[in-house]
């Protein structure tokens, strides 16, 4: 049995979202750098009230959104979650966003994405994760390509950002192709 290590990976563990770490991410998503990753909507920053209201939201709906903290000194640097849940056919969509870019591209975010596909198949019993993720994104697609998500579809010029279009890519791990590979050791 896994226990506690169910959420725990080699350098983050997840735990849950309370209401003291929402002015944290207000404070990321008021940050167009961050938001550009996340939003195909007009980029706008958020303020406390949206982030408060989005919390009661998310606390009511069938999601199950995490706050990923460093495993060493317990430092809230993001969160992650899985959403759209559609139970009859197992699948659901992969949330991540490492909000404190002091820790992007140091794996933090990559670590968490394998925790977040164990929790899926062996918590929830998912057999199909699947995001969408910007064709400008070459960190987030390096990182997905990583632990094993395979591109199934390119949406062409699906997203208007800063004055042209760009390309979406829909990308999805299945639960024998995790299984198979080290990600599920
Ligand atoms: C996307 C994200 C989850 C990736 O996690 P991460 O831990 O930062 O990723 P990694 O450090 O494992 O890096 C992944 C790969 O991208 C490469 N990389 C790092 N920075 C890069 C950059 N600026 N441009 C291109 N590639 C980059 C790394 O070298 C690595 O490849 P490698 O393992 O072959 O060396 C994280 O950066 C993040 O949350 N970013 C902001 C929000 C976001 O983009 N969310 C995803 C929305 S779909």
């Amino acid at each position: 049995m896994l226990g506690n290590d169910l959420l725990k990976g080699e350098l983050v563990y997840l735990n849950a979202i309370t209401r003291d770490d929402v002015s944290q991410y207000a404070k990321w998503f008021a940050d167009l750098e961050l938001l550009q990753y996340l939003w195909m909507q007009p980029l706008f920053p958020l303020t406390l009230e949206d982030e408060m209201e989005w919390y009661d939201r998310m606390r009511k709906s069938d999601v199950y959104n995490f706050a990923i903290r460093t495993i060493d000194h317990i430092i809230l640097i993001g969160s992650g979650g899985l959403r759209s849940i559609d139970w009859k056919n197992r699948s659901a969509e992969l949330g991540i966003s490492i909000g404190d870019s002091s820790y992007w591209g140091r794996g933090y975010g990559t670590d968490a994405t394998r925790v977040l596909l164990r929790y899926g198949f062996l918590e929830l019993n998912l057999n199909r994760i699947g995001l969408e993720v910007y064709g400008y994104n070459e960190r987030a697609i390096k990182s997905y390509q990583k632990i094993g998500f395979r591109l199934e579809g390119t949406r062409r010029q699906a997203l208007f950002r800063e004055g042209r279009y760009y390309d979406t890519h829909l990308m999805a791990v299945l639960r024998e192709e995790w299984q198979d590979s080290a990600n599920a050791d």
